[in-house]
């Protein structure tokens, strides 16, 4: 079965290929390089053994979508991650993103339906949540006002993903995978996060701070109201999330869908501070992290993480790989860069 993986080569998308090629699938990846290095092509190939199909295009370049589609006539169904995705960029260039994260998928859903593709697989995030009332979130938990113009794409692109879906002629099946915070690379330290300049998120800043590369990292705040004071998150790794991927997939295609768009938060259900990320990262490295604390940052959720039990109960997913796991394998991938 051959599955296009847009945002193929990026971070979570490189894991996901690995996990689709090892579970039987035939992933073909689209990838611009806009945000992502070849090198992670060869981190795939590395692992796998045999290089994955690769078209180096725009995914909201129609045409070229298109060819790709013509190119690949047996395409079983589309796992969207190719979208920009750093909150602090997106209030700087909001334009850029709503053209990119919800042009391509219009893009996409343009192609998938001229091609009779009907499954997809959709890269969402817990940030359409907003600041929520109660935690954890369910997927039944209201979606409230987006603190960044990203998270607002991705509160967009579901609902245009449900509208396209509520039509009578619909034949599209989607899953909505409402992902948490990815951490970690792959256990051969072939693959993992790339991140370009100074990182926004947390795991890759300790781990060049552990490296050397940065100086020290500085906590957004410790006067939230947490057990110390410091955001609370849901750390997933990042192959974990990847084989939520896959069983979504296996899903779509077994038309097993209760119906057509299906929402699945994807997290490990735990919350962790960001002072306990540092103290496992101390375990998992056996290093002490410079850091001190700082002021917030705008626009941080003060805590969120998943209520997992659907994803568990409906998909058959549950996550593996604990916190301190997670930042070895983080550790390991650094330490070959
Ligand atoms: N943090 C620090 N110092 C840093 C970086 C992060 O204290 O140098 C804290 C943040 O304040 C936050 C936590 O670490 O409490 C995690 O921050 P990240 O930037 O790693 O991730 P976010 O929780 O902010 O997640 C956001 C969006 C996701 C999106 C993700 C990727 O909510 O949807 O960024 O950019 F996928």
């Amino acid at each position: 079965m051959k599955i296009l993986v847009t945002g193929g080569a990026g971070y979570i998308g490189s894991h996901a290929v690995v996990e689709l090629h090892q579970a039987g699938y035939q992933p073909v990846i689209i990838d611009d390089f806009s945000n992502s290095e070849e090198s992670a092509l060869a981190g795939i190939e590395a692992i796998l053994g045999v290089a994955v199909p690769l078209y180096r295009i725009d995914c909201a370049d129609e045409a070229a979508l298109r060819s790709v589609f013509a190119a690949e006539p047996d395409i079983a169904g589309v796992i969207h991650f190719a979208a920009f995705k750093a909150v602090g960029e997106s209030v700087q260039k909001p334009l850029a993103y709503f053209q990119n994260n919800v042009g391509s998928l219009l893009t996409l859903l343009a192609v998938m339906k001229e091609f009779g593709v009907e499954n997809l697989v959709f890269s969402s995030s817990c940030t359409v949540y907003g600041i929520p009332d109660a935690l954890p979130v369910t997927e039944a938990t209201p979606t409230k006002p987006a603190s960044s113009p990203y998270g607002r794409t991705k509160q967009m692109c579901e609902d245009l993903i449900r509208d396209v879906s509520a039509a009578p002629d619909n034949t599209l099946h989607t899953i909505l995978l409402r992902y948490f915070n990815p951490i970690g690379a792959h256990a051969s330290a072939k693959i993992g996060e790339l991140p370009l300049g100074v990182p926004n998120n947390l795991v890759p800043f300790i781990t060049q701070t552990a490296a050397g590369m940065r100086e020290k990292l500085t906590i957004y705040g410790n006067d939230y109201d947490t057990p110390d004071g410091t955001n609370v998150r849901d750390y997933i790794h990042v192959v974990d999330l990847a084989k939520a991927h896959v069983v979504a997939v296996q899903r779509l295609l077994d038309r097993k869908a209760s119906e057509p768009v299906e929402t699945f938060n994807v997290g490990t259900g735990h919350g962790n501070t960001v002072l306990e990320v540092v103290q496992a990262f101390e375990q998992a490295s056996g290093q002490k992290l410079n850091y001190s604390i700082g002021p917030r940052r705008p626009g941080d959720v003060p805590a969120i993480y998943a209520d997992a039990t659907k994803a568990e109960q409906v998909l058959g997913f549950k996550t593996e790989t604990s916190l301190v796991d997670s930042l070895a394998s983080a550790w390991k991938w650094q330490q070959t860069l």
